[in-house]
């Protein structure tokens, strides 16, 4: 019975442990998973839907700042605490934004890591703020 208790502790820690590398994000790829976030999000179009802020330049950006949209509380507080959106939290959020990093009003679940890393390539292509996440690491 131990045995498996230790395998299970082996498993969780080296999937825990493995660095997540963006830089395989295929941004082609993640153009067409944005298109599931069109829904909601715009690119560089102001708050057209006013469903989503939107994500032009958002991978560097401070959470919970586009000016033109009404954001939940939780949002703005992690932004006000300093958090900036960068790889790692973003990744983190679109696993799963009803509870990490913070509990958002974003009903949308990104579960493939591939399809996450993509879309945050694409996403880092459409950004003028990168510098920020590059200089936090
Ligand atoms: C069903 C609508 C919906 C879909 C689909 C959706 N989102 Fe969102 N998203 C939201 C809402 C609403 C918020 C604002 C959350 C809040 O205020 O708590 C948000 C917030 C965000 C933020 C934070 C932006 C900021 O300025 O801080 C990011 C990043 C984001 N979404 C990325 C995505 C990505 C990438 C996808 C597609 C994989 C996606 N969203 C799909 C509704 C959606």
């Amino acid at each position: 019975m131990k045995a498996i208790y230790l395998l299970f502790a082996v498993i969780f820690f080296s999937i825990t442990l493995v660095p997540v590398v963006y830089a395989s994000g295929d941004a082609e790829q993640g153009k067409i998973i944005f298109k599931k976030c069109k829904m909601c999000h715009t690119l560089g179009k102001g708050n057209k839907y006013g469903g989503g802020p939107d994500l032009q330049g958002v991978l560097g950006r401070p959470a919970g700042t586009f000016e033109e949209y009404d954001y939940s509380n939780g949002i703005k507080t992690y932004g006000r605490k300093g958090n900036t959106w960068c790889e790692g939290n973003l990744d983190e959020f679109l696993k799963n934004p009803r509870k990490k990093p913070f509990k958002a009003k974003m009903y949308f679940r990104l579960k493939k890591e591939k399809d996450r890393e993509d879309v945050i390539a694409y996403l880092g292509e459409n950004s003028d703020n990168t510098e920020a996440c590059a200089k936090k690491k």
